[in-house]
């Protein structure tokens, strides 16, 4: 079954790197992010999961919980992550699931059988406070991901979720944001003090509510 955007998260029950763990229970009322690489001692997975240990701060400062997916066994992913922490100067400090029997990775979709039968492919779901996906997705084993642009991604859906404002092309942290459609320019001029500036009836900018 494929998931969709605005479908809910799957639940599961895993084996990890820091002990079972119930997803949810996980998450608790936080933000999250799940993501599956394709195997472990692979030169381009050490580097993501390497960068992001490095970038755990930001992820925390947004409230977001991290989990990695692997279809190795525990006692893989342990010596493993050894190896990041030693390459790539930092302490990977998010749980990996050991998913040796493919059940999380099955749940996600996380296995493209044209792109390898076996190992899964470059999954990344954010998932929301109430549980449910609001962004995924999906690269090829060859190309690492860009974890700068998951926090990015990341800080336009919590604007989203707290002043009903969205995200023009480009958009970075600063910049004007756009009112959504559903909200009337006349109600967004009550709701956004900072002013809001109509370029057309329907393109609508304010400044980022929350600087
Ligand atoms: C990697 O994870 O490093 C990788 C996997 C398959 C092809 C190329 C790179």
């Amino acid at each position: 079954m494929g998931l969709h955007l605005g479908d809910p998260a799957p639940n599961f029950k895993a084996q990890t790197t820091a002990g079972e763990i119930d997803f949810y229970e996980y998450l608790g009322n936080g933000w999250g992010v799940l993501f599956s690489h394709p195997a472990d001692y692979t030169p381009v997975c050490t580097t993501e999961l390497g960068k992001t240990a490095l970038l755990s701060e930001e992820f925390a400062k947004r409230n977001v919980k991290v989990l990695a997916v692997s279809v190795d066994p525990l006692d893989k992913h342990e010596g493993w992550v050894k190896d990041i922490n030693e390459t790539q100067n930092t302490t990977v400090n998010f749980p990996l699931i050991a998913d040796a029997d493919r059940k999380v990775a099955t749940l996600y979709d996380m296995i493209h059988p044209n792109a390898s039968a076996t190992a899964t492919v470059r999954s990344l779901f954010v998932i929301g406070p109430d549980k449910l996906i609001k962004l995924f997705i999906t690269y090829p084993a060859s190309t690492g991901r860009n974890f700068v642009e998951v926090l990015r991604v990341i800080d336009s859906l919590q604007l989203t979720a707290n002043y009903s404002v969205a995200t023009p092309a480009d958009w970075k942290q600063g910049e004007d944001v756009i009112v959504v459609p559903a909200v009337s320019t006349e109600d967004a001029i009550k709701k956004f003090p900072k002013g809001v500036k109509v370029v057309k009836p329907y393109l609508r900018y304010t400044p980022q509510p929350n600087v």
